[in-house]
């Protein structure tokens, strides 16, 4: 692919956090580049520096070795064409599902309050909420929260996704329909998305490509392409085969982490 259809590199990145008067490093070396339209993963255990490393391509943490260029300019701040999504969906309880979303627009110049809240129905729609607009935030299950705040993330039509983390304090079903979802979603729209996750399975099922952290300071062990078509599924045979590569990689350099619970 040309050159210029890279829209994130991260080129020889590292980062140390001081603590009690001394610097514990928590990224090294760490370099890669996502092309416009990739779905990837960064998958590796707790405490790698997934988290470090998404906020830095956010520009919500400085990049002090190496550096990070995302759209061709280095990142030192957050902008607009990135929207993140947490662990955590982070909703106003004051407003109700339509309000939150509309809130996701307020930056988008131009618009009328009925054109955002058009914009907003049409995402609800997208990700199954399209009867749940006028619900607050207490009447929503965690997967619904999570789904309104995908819906806010993607209204504003961000050219760049960075989800940390987005499913894994949901229950496993809830998970594979949300799975579903986003990749009818990716499908829709193939934005650039970087998902962080230690859920092996998770990054299967939804990424292009998975990039694999060691336990810290993080590294890259392996950056596996991931060619099944959609629509995958966490039972899937090829999912499992591709997911245990992935553990073996973890168990090989990692050999203290027990990776059972992830899969
Ligand atoms: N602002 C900070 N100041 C000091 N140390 C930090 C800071 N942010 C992160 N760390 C440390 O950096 C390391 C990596 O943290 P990070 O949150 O990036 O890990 P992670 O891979 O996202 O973990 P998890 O899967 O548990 O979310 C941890 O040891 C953490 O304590
Ligand atoms: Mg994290």
């Amino acid at each position: 692919m040309p050159e210029t259809n890279v829209k994130i590199c991260a080129s020889h990145v590292g980062k140390a956090f001081r603590r009690d008067h001394r610097f514990i490093k928590v990224l090294d070396d760490i370099s890669f580049s996502i092309q416009t339209g990739e779905f990837v993963a960064i998958l590796g255990p707790s405490g790698c520096g997934k988290s470090t490393l998404l906020n830095m391509v956010a520009g919500l943490e400085p990049c002090e070795e190496g550096h990070i260029i995302v759209n061709e300019y280095h990142t030192d701040q957050p902008e607009r064409h990135r929207m993140m999504m947490f662990q955590e969906a982070a909703l106003f309880p004051w407003y109700n599902v339509l309000g939150n979303v509309v809130y996701g627009l307020r930056f988008k110049k131009g618009l009328t309050n009925a054109e955002r809240k058009t914009i907003a129905l049409y995402y609800l729609r997208m990700v199954g909420l399209d009867h749940f607009e006028r619900a607050y935030v207490h009447e929503l299950s965690g997967g619904m929260k999570q789904r309104v705040a995908l819906a806010r993330a993607l209204a504003p039509n961000p050219q760049i996704l960075l989800m940390d983390e987005p499913f894994s304090a949901l229950d496993a079903l809830t998970c594979e329909q949300l799975y579903k979802d986003v990749q009818k979603i990716w499908n829709m729209q193939h934005k650039t998305v970087l998902l962080v996750t230690h859920n092996v399975r998770e990054a299967v099922v939804l990424t292009q490509r998975v990039i694999v952290l060691s336990q810290r300071p993080g590294k890259i062990l392996k950056d596996l392409p991931i060619q099944l078509p959609y629509p995958r599924s966490v039972h899937d045979v090829s999912v499992s085969a591709l997911a245990n590569e992935l553990i073996n990689v973890l168990h090989e350099k990692d050999d203290v982490y027990n990776y059972a619970s992830c899969t």
